[in-house]
């Protein structure tokens, strides 16, 4: 009996060991890597577009695109209205929209990046509560020219309601939900956005570096390969009316595509509030199939609020 209990003893020991020392590489690991790469362009692009919210907090439990940045480009300063010289692409966060990543955790911005984010940036003033304007700019930092993150409502004074209230629709970029759609119906069973270091960096463009990933929410990392990688996918193909196509119904312009259609991301209505009518639609577009018809039936205009949207936002901004 003493013998058992103490081998129970030994046993209950490794094990406490083991738990602790995976919890401490588990815990310790990854931070030591996020600081150590700095953020790049890329990266305070990615992560100021996709705000925080992506299903795993409660801002969006059920991943509809809520509770997201808008990406806008800005032409004339909103406050004056005066022309600005070179025109300027800010991350809008609404009030009440969760802030991403690096504001609110600023060591993952890595060194520089986050020292000039705090002091010229002033991105600790930006709260949740009254939301906040980002742009991304550039400053010297130790000899190096790196970028850093600039919360515009406390340098310029440019609040969310003042830059939305001056924004042109055709300027603002749903980056942000369209990602969640991405994540939601699950584009990364065949599209990676991360191309290996195989030869297909040649046709679809460069590999990125470690630090284009530096605190992005979420990772869309794919796995495996079934399709065309979607990294760089909005520099080979800007065409939104493609893109309407190919995601209506992708033999529409590939005509052995394997890829599903996503028509009902368009959702009840087209973009004059007309009720779309999917099933007419279909049986249209299986007679011109079969050749009873010349032409393929045409795809709707999406709704400025529809799903389709943002995904589409998102798969162009992929540059
Ligand atoms: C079942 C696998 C599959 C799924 C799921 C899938 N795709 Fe595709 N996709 C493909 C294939 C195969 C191609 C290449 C043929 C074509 O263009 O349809 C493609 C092509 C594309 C292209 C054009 C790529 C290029 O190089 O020009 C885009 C953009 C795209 N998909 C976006 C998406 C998005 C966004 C989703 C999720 C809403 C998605 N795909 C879901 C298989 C898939």
């Amino acid at each position: 009996m003493s013998v058992n209990f103490r081998e129970y003893k030994i046993g209950a020991r490794m094990f406490g060991l083991a738990l602790g020392g995976s919890m401490l590489i588990t815990l310790l690991l990854p931070s030591f890597d996020i600081a150590a790469s700095v953020s790049t362009d890329v990266a305070l692009d990615k992560q100021l577009s996709a705000g925080w919210d992506s299903g795993w907090q409660l801002g969006d439990p059920l991943l509809k695109g809520h509770n997201k940045p808008v990406k806008v480009l800005v032409k004339n300063d909103p406050l004056t209205g005066v022309a600005l010289a070179q025109a300027e692409t800010v991350y809008v966060y609404p009030a009440g929209t969760s802030l991403p990543n690096g504001v609110t955790h600023s060591d993952n911005l890595g060194a520089g990046v986050k020292d000039l984010s705090l002091e010229k940036g002033k991105i600790k003033d930006a709260k949740k509560e009254s939301g906040a304007v980002f742009l991304i700019n550039h400053g010297a930092f130790n000899g190096n020219n790196l970028p850093y993150v600039e919360n515009a409502t406390a340098t310029k004074g440019w609040t969310p309601d003042a830059v939305m209230a001056k924004a042109d629709d055709a300027n603002v970029s749903h980056v942000g939900s369209g990602k969640t759609m991405f994540v939601r119906e699950g584009c990364w069973w065949c599209h990676t956005l991360l191309p290996e270091q195989t030869q297909d960096w040649q046709a679809f463009g460069t590999p990125p570096m470690l630090g284009d990933f530096n605190g992005e929410s979420p990772t869309a990392f794919g796995s495996d390969r079934k399709a065309p990688d979607l990294l760089h996918v909005g520099s080979r193909n800007s065409s939104k009316e493609w893109m309407m196509l190919h995601f209506f119904n992708p033999r529409l312009v590939q005509p052995h595509s394997i890829m599903p259609r996503f028509d009902y991301l368009w959702g009840e209505v087209d973009a004059n509030g007309k009720k779309i009518d999917f099933d007419k639609w279909r049986a249209e577009y299986n007679e011109y199939h079969e050749g009873k018809r010349v032409a393929a039936p045409e795809v709707p205009m999406y709704a400025k609020d529809s799903e389709i949207r943002g995904l589409i936002d998102f798969v162009l901004s992929l540059k």
